[in-house]
């Protein structure tokens, strides 16, 4: 695959609307891997992106191979996140009026390794820098103990990826987030860790 045969759109308020589904999807598909082991279901997910439709300044950027998605990022602003996702930084007195949630990006595995993932955060930061009232960009990430048993003998972490991408990891910035795991008959809380980047940087 060539990464020009690939159309990356950046996508805001109504427009994301069409793509909604295909985030469930690939949602459902790629978190159900390492380290996410995400066991989803569209009922869950439908109440989950519906933020994405009330948020006029949410983002979503999504990679067409031709008409087929194989890609999608989102994006919103912290004060229209879940809770959770605000907990840390309200407990530690930032103004999340100011912070921009980049809340996920997937993509189909035989996509990967041609740029796609650094277009999603390029765009997405575009996004925020557009909007001009957003100081911080950050997302969050499950922490998981090398030795977890369900990691893949070539499991490579994004950490470098996302550190040349800006990013800085803050460890002492946690929250949990609840789910039901590959193979768990009831959902578990899983902690998150923030990895945050000054939009000025
Ligand atoms: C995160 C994810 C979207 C990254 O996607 P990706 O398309 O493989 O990432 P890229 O190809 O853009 O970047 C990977 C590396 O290849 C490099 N690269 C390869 N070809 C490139 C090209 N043509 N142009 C630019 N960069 C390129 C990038 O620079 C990057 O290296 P670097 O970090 O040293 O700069 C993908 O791994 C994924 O879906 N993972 C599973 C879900 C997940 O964990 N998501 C994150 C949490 S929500």
């Amino acid at each position: 695959m060539a990464s020009s045969e690939i159309l990356v759109k950046r996508l805001i308020g109504e427009e994301i609307a069409p793509y909604v589904d295909d985030l469930a999807r690939l949602r459902i598909e790629i978190f159900r891997g390492y380290p996410y082991l995400y066991d989803g279901d569209l009922i869950y997910e439908e109440q989950y992106l519906r933020r994405y439709l009330e948020s006029l300044d949410s983002v979503l950027v999504v990679a067409l191979d031709g008409a087929r998605v194989i890609g999608v990022s989102t994006g919103m602003p912290m004060n229209e996140a879940d809770e959770v996702f605000q907990k840390p930084f309200l407990e530690l007195g930032y103004d999340i009026s100011k912070i921009f949630y980049l809340s996920e990006s997937v993509l189909q595995p035989n996509y990967r390794g041609h740029g796609i993932g650094v277009q999603f955060f390029t765009e997405r930061e575009a996004h925020v820098q557009t909007m001009q009232r957003f100081e911080w960009a950050c997302f969050s990430a499950v922490l998981r103990s090398p030795d977890h048993p369900a990691r893949p003998d070539d499991y490579e972490p994004l950490f470098e990826f996302w550190k040349h991408r800006g990013y800085k990891r803050y460890p002492e910035m946690r929250t949990t987030l609840t789910w039901k795991g590959v193979g768990r008959m009831e959902p578990t809380a899983e902690v998150m860790e923030f990895w945050l980047k000054h939009m000025d940087t």
